[in-house]
């Protein structure tokens, strides 16, 4: 919204939240969430044509077009348990902005949301008898965190769906006019609504996928002494696949994979479509398989125990440039080098605040601390679990120096120079890659 606040002078954009804490944050220099580049585009609009507020049924009143953008985490009870979205916050806001609205309105999901949820929620605004209509459209985010505004500024593209009716077209074009401030209108793709949030679901399932299978050979690439960065560069060059997100890891992590995916395995089992299902459903399979198969290569090496070894983990938000925790394959790694009797020390250079509530249950064996060199001091292995550039900066040397030996090193990422590190005495363990070892078992 501030993208669009900035982008559109002429609109005046209200972002509104229960969360009180929240909505005061927005309006200091320290945003509630870390994103580059995003105070800049804050500050351009704030107080101009961006405002933040708690009073949601006052800013229901005067909008025209609405955007819905509540959380539909993965339902934890009932039927769909663990797959279907829990839409129980969306339909909270779309009986809200019914009670509070005086005139028709523009109702956009921009919420991930199973598909056929539009008509449902048209279904519940559109029944008053007040004579206000209400035109839901579909208008998914692509947005990926920590390139974030980069992202909406230069969209590959902005998805708009939309009933084809009348209205429908009315709606659509009203959205299609806020995005042509500074997008390309080839670049503004309209379908019908259903496609629209089908896309949403599709389009994370087939990145996700692309992590899945390039990990799933990473492990074949460390029984073959292949290098999984070779297969990668190789496959990628051929243009039908491309270059990015081919890079092996310790997993996918992040808010919307995993539940889009169970989302999507979940409408195709109730729709009978259980082959579908289950060929989406391997995607995640592969994910857990990927980190437990981490934490295995580092109770190997270790040999086969670490009971009581100080353990230092780099990085533990989701991805690197966000300090976001949520799926990090760094908790679930956490969990098993704990289950393993292991002393953890964490280090992340934005994260350390959502490990501390998400660790909140092992604090007593888990140190957090700031700087990367104190987390090595006395570890007996580095565990590198976000690929931070400032990782492949630090003087190694002086880490070596600092740690028990032998020391080992996983690199969780591929981000470090293996050889050099291997060189100055390290055992190393690269993802996909057959592990550099100064010992022969
Ligand atoms: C993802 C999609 O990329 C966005 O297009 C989408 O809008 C967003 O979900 C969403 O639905 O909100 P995000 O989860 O923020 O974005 O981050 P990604 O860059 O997709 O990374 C997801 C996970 O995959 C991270 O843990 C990342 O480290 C991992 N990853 C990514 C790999 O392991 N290997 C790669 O080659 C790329």
């Amino acid at each position: 919204m501030a993208v669009i606040a900035m982008k559109c002078p002429e609109y005046k954009v209200t972002v509104v939240d229960v969360n009180a804490s929240r909505i005061d944050a927005w309006q200091t220099d320290d945003l509630p969430i870390y994103e580059p580049g995003l105070l800049e585009v804050v500050k351009a609009a704030r107080g101009r044509n961006l405002f933040f507020s708690t009073d949601i049924k006052a800013a229901i009143r005067e909008s025209e077009i609405i955007f819905v953008s509540v959380n539909t985490p993965t339902k934890t009870f009932g039927e769909g348990a663990g797959k279907a979205a829990d839409l129980q916050y969306w339909e909270k806001v779309a009986r809200e902005i019914l009670q509070e609205s005086t005139a028709s309105k523009v109702v956009i999901e921009k919420s991930t949301l199973p598909v056929r949820t539009a008509s449902t929620m048209e279904s519940i605004l559109n029944a008053n008898s007040r004579g206000i209509h209400f035109e839901v459209v579909s208008n998914p985010e692509f947005l990926a965190e920590g390139t974030a505004v980069k992202d909406l500024l230069e969209p590959d593209r902005v998805l708009i769906g939309a009933q084809q009716t009348e209205a429908g077209d009315a709606a659509c074009r009203e959205v299609v006019d806020i995005y042509a401030h500074w997008v390309p209108r080839g670049r503004i793709l309209t379908t019908n609504v259903w496609s629209s949030e089908l896309s949403k679901l599709v389009a994370n399932a087939f990145l996700a996928q692309r992590i899945s299978s390039i990990n799933s050979i990473s492990a074949l690439c460390e029984r073959t002494d292949a290098s999984v960065a070779e297969v990668a560069r190789v496959i990628g060059a051929d243009s039908r696949l491309g270059a990015r997100f081919l890079n092996a890891s310790v997993g996918f992590g992040g808010s919307c994979f995993k539940k889009d995916i169970l989302n999507l395995v979940y409408i195709c089992e109730s729709y009978g479509l259980n082959e579908v299902a289950r060929y989406w459903e391997s995607v995640l399979q592969m994910n857990d398989y990927q980190e437990t198969r981490f934490v295995r290569a580092m109770v190997r090496g270790m040999f086969n125990t670490i009971v009581g070894k100080r353990i230092a983990l780099f990085g533990f938000a989701f991805k690197a440039d966000t300090g976001d925790t949520r799926e990090t394959p760094a908790l679930y790694i956490s969990r098993m080098l704990l289950e393993e009797r292991a002393r953890l020390v964490i280090t992340d250079p934005k994260a350390l605040g959502n490990a501390k509530a998400d660790l909140a249950d092992a604090l007593d064996r888990v140190e957090l601390v700031e700087d990367p060199y104190e987390a090595a001091a006395g570890a007996h292995a580095v565990a590198v679990v976000t690929e931070w550039a400032l990782y492949r900066e630090l003087d190694w040397g002086k880490i070596y120096d600092s740690m028990e030996k032998p020391a080992f090193v996983f690199d969780g990422r591929n981000i470090l120079e293996h050889r050099r590190l291997f060189d100055m005495g390290f055992n190393v363990y690269p993802i996909g890659m057959p592990a550099m070892k100064h010992f022969s078992i």
